[in-house]
């Protein structure tokens, strides 16, 4: 039985069993940033399982692409590791359970495929009696065959998952490492053919596991092993699957299959890789540093390696490619059609890691020497991120072939480097965007260059590398400058941002992250490869960014609306003066010689909204300056004309000479805000605005302010302002009661604070500190303590951290013997770091330091003394 007829009868037996025949998914997983790439038969239904979505049957049966790298340095080692493989998959939403799917997993290996029932062993959960059972009873299984075993747990990553039961094929005790080699070993006698998961629970971003609602089932079997079983093949590597592949590879090598075990296990791995490289870029991965592009090119590169390493001269991927869509060709006859391209993007790469594999080689293999020389066993991170960065060897590779020696390598160190020169591309990025001196057009034919806002492809005239060199490729992660044959980005001027997007070129992605313009107008791409690679005369499709494009377009002809009606309202002699026109905003700098009153303000801003309510029409025509002139046009600040102008008329309206991106129509302005309205300098005001999604945007953040207030102030929105009102009120009648219980406090206190006076060379002083009290207050108890003692006082009191007031007053017979308040006061004021003075009977003053108070009322007395004749 061949693999394909093996893929076909399992697919028929389940769609006799009630199952629908799904194709398998692309590798790319649809909305699921948890995965890299599709692992397993399950990954494409989770929502299926997890109820989110309903499946288009209850019951499911398909044939997935997988590729899984966590075992990489295993694949050629075993009989049974790959990074790519098929996985057979019957699945239960709902629908089924553990009885069905046992009876119908072991029907299909014992029925159809004819595996001898006493060769077959089966593994459960340690406590899943329930399969036991099922196993025994209803299959007949013996209870010795029944292996309870604690990892029989299913998951991948966060989503379904659950216990499960397992299959195996005993392949004999010659295969086994042992004599008493048990199901469950890693070794290559029992063989899985078959995995049953009982998906049950959801496997949460914390770790925990949470009940599904439904019981499902999710099986998965290697098509491979199936193959290896049923076409008795001593590893995977022999099915009809894989073997045409090391053919192809064993013709081209210096070795033959099945005369070393070193150079088999290249053989394998090469087909191994070619398989997955093949289907990795036929679902549209590219390779790059990141991501899933990284896998390809991990795989990809490290295939390359073991052609070399078992002698193969020339290029030789896009020729097992060809035997992969052989293999492929009923079952993924996309593959075909893609063909040239798989082929082209795999030389390009292969072609490019050749150029610096057999240097990176010599060098790793002199510091290999050296290490041994020395009895290390750590190659330095700095090496191995040299080796990364100048000869392209994924760092897993360069690990690997340290293995091979016993060796190891400084991951750290290499991280650390890494993120050095990751630090160290930002900041010349930051540097260098949208610098256009880096681009030198000598050469090129410019006058062919043409300007499109409809254009959706293009050919990629000339490409620049970050050191501005001409150049005719670029990679991945690298920076360019890019000029198209014709572009419909707009290039940052008059005021309007230059517009972003992306390229597609045929084998390569290229992000534009600005576009400028040069001095003779030609439009320059500023941006970088995120993967793959961009080839000068490469036709390219263009996804211009645009949603942002329609936000600047608003926000532009809001500008040409806003001008005019600055006019209508503060009169002829506003003139625009500068501008800035970007996707979140727009600012317009224009001549007026007096602050814009709020009246003026609104007032300009309802005119610029009725016209957009109006829904008026904007066109814009290329025609020479004197039609334009007679048209009505007003020339912008600052720009030069050519012999062809444009016009932007706002019908009825507006109309300027403008070369920027514009609505059709005003009503897709949607609403005009001004925000701010200020100076820039001698008769120059600023005005800056929103429109669109800005003004919603501006609206949520006032609704939210007030949100704010209310839930402060613990009231509904809506009666905010009576609510603060009422607070303020509050507050002032808060301040009078303290005001006035600290008077009656310290009408209280006046006795306690008689009982300070002393006298001073027989006159009656009294210097005390009292409770916080106004100013008014203290005043009437100085009134009121110095007619009692009949003599002099000083009162202090703290208000408030930092503000202390401070009190002078003296009856006239204690002024004639040479009392002075006013002086007294000027003195310890001063110790508190404040200032006053006043009359002889009476002053006044302020304090700061509250921590001086003591010194200060102690000077007093002092003074008091110093004072009296
Ligand atoms: N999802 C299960 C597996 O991948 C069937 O083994």
């Amino acid at each position: 039985m061949t693999g394909n007829e093996i893929r076909e009868k399992y697919l028929k037996f389940f769609e006799s069993k009630q199952h629908l025949i799904l194709q398998s998914a692309p590798l790319i997983p649809e909305n699921d940033p948890t995965l890299l790439l599709i692992g397993a038969g399950m990954a494409p239904f989770k929502p299926f399982f997890t109820g989110k979505m309903k499946p288009p049957s209850t019951r499911i049966t398909t044939c997935q692409k997988c590729v899984r790298t966590g075992d990489i340095e295993n694949v050629g080692r075993t009989a049974r590791h790959h990074t790519f493989f098929e996985m057979l998959g019957n699945f239960s939403f709902g629908d089924y359970f553990k009885k069905e799917a046992i009876a119908w997993g072991w029907e299909f290996v014992v029925d159809v495929l004819k595996i001898p029932a006493e060769k077959l062993w089966v593994t459960i959960h340690t406590e899943d009696d329930e399969a036991f059972k099922i196993w025994h009873e209803e299959i007949g299984l013996a209870p010795e065959r029944i292996v309870r075993l604690e990892e029989n747990f299913w998951e991948i990553g966060t989503g379904p998952c659950g216990p499960c039961s397992e299959i195996h094929v005993d392949l004999g005790a010659e295969r086994g490492c042992s004599a008493d080699c048990k199901v469950g070993c890693d070794c290559d006698r029992y063989l899985e053919i078959w995995n049953l998961v009982f998906t049950q629970f959801n496997k949460e971003e914390d770790g925990s596991y949470t009940p599904l609602a439904k019981k499902n089932i999710d099986t998965g079997a290697g098509l491979e092993r199936l193959a290896s079983v049923i076409q008795n093949k001593p590893s995977n590597f022999e099915t009809d699957l894989i073997f045409p592949i090391i053919d192809y590879a064993q013709a081209l090598a210096t070795v033959k299959y099945g005369q070393a075990t070193k150079s088999d296990i290249s053989l394998k791995v090469i087909a191994d890789h070619a398989r997955s490289m093949t289907i990795m870029i036929g679902d549209g991965v590219l390779p790059s540093n990141e991501g899933r592009g990284y896998v390809l090119r991990r795989i990809l590169r490290r295939a390359v390696r073991h052609g070399k390493l078992i002698g193969i001269k020339e290029m030789f991927l896009a020729g097992a490619v060809d035997k992969v869509i052989e293999i492929f060709a009923t079952v993924y006859p996309e593959l075909k059609e893609k063909r040239d391209y798989i082929q082209k993007v795999i030389q390009l790469e292969e072609e490019r890691f050749n150029t610096t594999l057999e240097q990176g080689t010599e060098l790793l293999n002199e510091e290999i020497k050296n290490l041994t020389a020395q009895q290390q066993v750590v190659l330095a991170g700095q090496t191995a991120f040299k080796l990364y960065d100048t000869f392209g060897f994924p760092w897993e590779l360069t690990s690997e072939i340290l293995e091979e020696h016993n060796l190891s390598m400084d991951k750290q160190g290499f991280d650390a480097a890494m993120q050095e020169q990751r630090e160290r591309a930002r900041a010349a990025r930051a540097d260098k965007n949208g610098n256009a001196a880096l681009v030198d057009l000598n050469g090129i034919d410019t006058a062919s260059l043409k300007q499109d806002e409809q254009a959706k492809v293009a050919k990629i005239v000339a490409i620049f590398d970050e050191q501005g060199k001409q150049v005719a490729k670029a990679y991945d992660g690298q920076d360019v400058r890019l000029i198209l044959d014709t572009t419909p980005f707009y290039a940052e001027g008059g005021g309007q941002v230059g517009d972003i997007g992306e390229l597609k070129c045929p084998s390569g992605n290229i992000v534009i992250s600005n576009t400028i313009k040069l001095a003779d107008g030609s439009v320059v791409h500023v941006g970088s490869l995120t993967d793959g690679l961009a080839q000068v005369g490469e036709a390219v499709e263009i996804k211009l960014n645009e949603v942002r494009k329609l936000s600047i377009a608003r926000n532009h002809t809001a500008t040409h609306l806003l001008h005019k009606a600055l006019k209508t309202v503060l009169g002829e002699h506003v003139n625009q003066a500068g501008s800035y026109v970007g996707e979140d905003r727009l600012r317009f700098d224009f001549s007026h010689f007096s602050q814009v009153t709020k009246q003026e303000l609104q007032q300009v801003e309802n005119i610029v909204n009725e016209q957009i309510l109006k829904g008026l029409v904007v066109t814009k025509v290329l025609t020479d300056k004197e039609q334009a002139k007679a048209m009505g046009a007003t020339a912008l600040f600052g720009e030069k004309y050519g012999e062809v102008v444009r016009v932007v008329t706002v019908a009825g309206y507006s109309i300027e000479l403008c070369g920027g991106t514009h609505v059709d129509n005003t009503a897709q302005i949607g609403l005009f805000k001004i925000l701010t309205e200020s100076s820039t300098g001698a008769g120059i005001r600023r005005i800056e605005a929103v429109t669109g999604a800005g003004v919603l945007a501006y609206l949520y953040e006032q609704e939210q302010l007030v949100q704010q207030v209310a839930q402060i102030a613990k009231c509904r929105a809506q009666d905010v302002v009576a609510r603060v009102e009422a607070l303020q009120a509050e507050a002032k009648e808060l301040h009078a009661e303290i005001n006035k219980l600290n008077s009656a406090l310290a009408e209280n206190q006046t006795a306690d604070i008689e009982q300070q006076v002393q006298t001073i060379k027989g006159v009656a002083a009294l210097i005390a500190q009292i409770p916080a009290m106004d100013v008014e207050n203290l005043r009437a108890l100085g009134d009121k303590l110095r007619d009692k003692i009949a003599g002099v006082i000083v009162l202090a009191s703290v208000q408030e951290e930092g503000k202390i007031s401070l009190l002078a007053m003296a009856t006239k017979d204690v002024v004639a013997k040479g009392i002075h308040a006013g002086n007294i006061i000027k003195e310890i004021a001063k110790v508190t770091g404040g200032g006053g003075g006043g009359r002889p009977d009476m002053a006044q003053a302020g304090g700061k330091d509250v921590s001086k108070l003591p010194e200060a009322l102690q000077l007093a007395a002092t003074v008091i003394e110093q004072q009296i004749k």
